[in-house]
């Protein structure tokens, strides 16, 4: 079965619930507003980060009813950002489907992800809950820092681990944390509540980035909804090339740097050097690494005793190494 399937079947109430929220605010007396979001939005995704929210307010023992309802900001700070990503990629595919960018062109791309972005914020004031709201800000504000960080180290073949380390927490991770503190944060939680809830997202968040970048070298595009190789044909110099390129031969990695760097590259050169990603090792190092932050995650669950909020949790967060898009 795949591995989302699981999923599917043991949230399909929650999806539902978050489906319609999702649908709700998205109207507008502007009808290209609506046809982008719809497309965007609607049909595929995960919804990984409004489900982590349900169940974490769970976990909190918090029952409001606007749960489903909030956990639409986080959904919609994603899909924008995923819009303006798509534009700065100029990616054609998403989601299986063709990009907002492809479809409907950068300008109106770009505008729809700032509408989304804004109706996530107004979601949030509705709570009239200042530190919900802060974190929510804070969390879109260091996306966009990763975001910039990353443009800064595009076709940067030095590119440290730790760098990317930090890239990868700023633009993917920080967002999930923020998912489920504000679950803390609304349900009136210790602080010590919300720091716990805080890490098991931050690491959830980098095992899921760890897997995304992963996926782009092993994956094919049918299965993983988007084309793979899109990395290094973007310059992005992710994990799986930086370990690759650390057991080079100093001769070899500076020969295949300047070939990628200065354009230089056909086909088979990317094809080739897939294929040597894929045969070193680096791949299987990565999973282990995207393990130890599974673990991790799960770690920061130990204070919560055994309920069902708490197992839906343990099992989202097996997911994210067991998934294959
Ligand atoms: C996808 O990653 C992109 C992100 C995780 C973050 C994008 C963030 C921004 C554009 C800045 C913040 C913007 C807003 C509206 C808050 P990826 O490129 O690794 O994944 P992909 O392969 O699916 O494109
Ligand atoms: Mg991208």
């Amino acid at each position: 079965m795949d591995p989302y399937s699981l999923i599917l079947t043991h949230n399909r109430k929650h999806l539902t619930r978050i489906n319609e929220e999702l649908g709700r605010a998205l109207s507008s007396r502007v009808s290209l507003i609506e046809d982008i979001g719809s497309h965007s939005l609607l049909g595929h995704g995960k919804r990984l980060r409004p489900l982590l929210f349900v169940h974490c307010c769970h976990l909190c023992q918090y029952e409001g009813e606007d749960i489903y309802r909030l956990s639409s900001i986080f959904e919609y700070i994603h899909t924008a950002s995923l819009l303006h990503d798509d534009v700065l990629d100029n990616a054609d595919v998403r989601r299986k489907k063709p990009s907002a960018n492809h479809l409907w062109g950068n300008h109106a791309a770009v505008l729809e992800g700032d509408f989304l972005c804004l109706k996530s914020s107004s979601i949030a004031l509705g709570t009239n809950n200042l530190p919900f709201l802060k974190r929510v800000i804070e969390a879109a504000t260091q996306m966009t820092e990763g975001q910039i960080m990353e443009l800064t180290y595009t076709h940067n073949w030095n590119t440290t681990p730790d760098e990317y380390m930090e890239i990868i927490t700023s633009k993917t991770a920080v967002l999930m944390s923020a998912v489920c503190a504000c679950s803390a944060i609304l349900s009136g939680s210790e602080p010590e509540v919300e720091e716990s809830l805080s890490r098991f997202g931050l690491n959830l968040g980098i095992a899921f980035q760890l897997i995304d970048d992963l996926l782009d070298y092993t994956s094919s595009q049918e299965e993983f909804g988007k084309p793979v190789g899109k990395d290094l044909r973007e310059g992005k110099i992710t994990l799986p090339l930086i370990y690759t390129l650390a057991r080079l031969q100093r001769l070899e990695r500076d020969r295949l740097e300047g070939l990628f760097r200065n354009g230089h590259a056909g086909k088979k050169d990317y094809r080739e050097l897939i294929t040597l990603v894929n045969n070193d090792g680096a791949i299987e190092q990565i999973r282990d690494k995207a393990r130890s932050y599974v673990d991790e995650a799960a770690l920061s669950l130990d204070p919560f005793p055994d309920s069902a909020p708490k197992r839906n949790l343990l099992e989202l967060n097996r997911y994210i190494i067991d998934r294959t898009y």
